[in-house]
């Protein structure tokens, strides 16, 4: 297997060779056929899907997220409690939001300081070449705030998306925290005492994002979100029935749709506070030729300032990171991406 620079730099994309992006110039529909041969060939390599039926209490259901956050940092959740409808509401809403005039969105944009609004990938600023897609991130403390910009002349559309997301974020927050809690005593971490250290599980700031990728005429010749970590404690995604998200495990691997079923990573700040044990996976979407792509992201990072400390039990030799708050991650993260993890390492 290949390592993670390596899945950082394998971008056709942002190679400048014509020659090469003119072979390459397939389309994504065969980048994703490709893939779907790679994932057949080698089928030891599958990633996990966690039936959550029998809830966390279930010691099989805590071993079995476990074992995918150390092995993948990515794995399925099918039976997560989350009503199909809400997920299909929640894509029709993020649909609706892409369709806004440009003078909404321009209305509507990030600005700086902030998080929330249209803008950019935020990860546009390490590569060189421009990606095929748009993005909506929103705080979900702010939902209806939002929502009513986004809609002042369109009640019906204000609702929608309000009591939408705001179903759904509580959702997601319940689900996190026990996936959460599943993983700390998977590094028989004390809940109870992590919490009166660190912070409540359920209390974390959270924020929707949303992608949205249109059809592209050569879609090998470009990507619609480059490789990247995400930078929370978790993240859980939505995707639709479209394929285009991949995972890297020595080589880019397909994250297929699986119907009503929820994608949850594990972020930078869960791979540094259990010391490495679970791995924050690199990432990226592809885009295609036939049909525009969404995506759902809900964000679970940590309190913004609160110093987090790498846990000790279960850790024999040392900490490998310094302690930090999740604000001292985003900045560093800022300034040299991948590079992030090295700048907080004990050396
Ligand atoms: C992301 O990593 O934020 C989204 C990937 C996707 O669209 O599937
Ligand atoms: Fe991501």
């Amino acid at each position: 297997t290949r390592s993670y620079e390596e899945g950082v730099a394998e971008n056709a994309w942002e190679e400048e060779e014509e020659e090469e992006e003119e072979e390459q110039a397939e389309g994504a529909e065969e980048a994703i056929g490709s893939s779907k041969e790679k994932e057949e060939e080698s089928d030891m390599m599958n990633i996990p899907v966690v039936d959550l039926s029998e809830g966390v209490e279930s010691e099989a259901v805590r071993t079995a997220i476990v074992t995918a956050c150390q092995e993948w940092g990515v794995f399925y959740v099918a039976n997560h409690g989350v009503p199909a409808q809400v997920l299909q509401r929640a894509h029709r809403a993020a649909s609706r939001v892409f369709r806004l005039s440009p003078d909404a969105k321009a209305a509507n944009a990030r600005r700086a300081g902030s998080l929330s609004g249209f803008g950019k990938p935020h990860i546009s600023k390490f590569y060189d070449s421009l990606m095929w897609s748009e993005g909506f991130t929103v705080a979900c403390d702010s939902i209806a705030t939002l929502s009513r910009r986004l809609f002042p002349a369109d009640p019906a559309a204000h609702l929608y998306f309000t009591s939408t997301f705001e179903e759904y974020a509580g959702a997601l927050r319940e689900l996190s925290s026990k996936i959460l809690g599943a993983l700390l005593l998977g590094l028989n971490v004390d809940v109870k005492r992590f919490e009166s250290t660190h912070f409540e599980l359920r209390d974390c700031p959270s924020y929707f994002h949303l992608n949205y990728y249109p059809p592209c005429p050569q879609p090998m010749m470009t990507i619609g979100l480059a490789p990247h970590t995400d930078s929370t404690l978790l993240t859980i995604l939505y995707q639709g029935d479209d394929f285009g998200l991949e995972t890297w495990k020595g080589q880019w691997k397909l994250v297929a749709p699986i119907k009503d079923s929820l994608i949850v990573h594990v972020g930078d700040l869960l791979q540094i506070i259990s010391n490495d044990k679970y791995k924050s996976p690199l990432h990226r979407a592809l885009v295609n030729k036939r049909k525009e792509r969404l995506s759902v992201v809900y964000l679970y990072p940590p309190p913004a300032t609160k110093t987090l400390y790498p846990i000790e039990e279960g850790i024999d030799s040392g900490s490998l990171y310094k302690p930090l708050s999740w604000l001292d991650y985003v900045q560093a993260k800022g300034k040299y991406f991948m590079g992030a993890f090295e700048y907080f390492k004990n050396k």
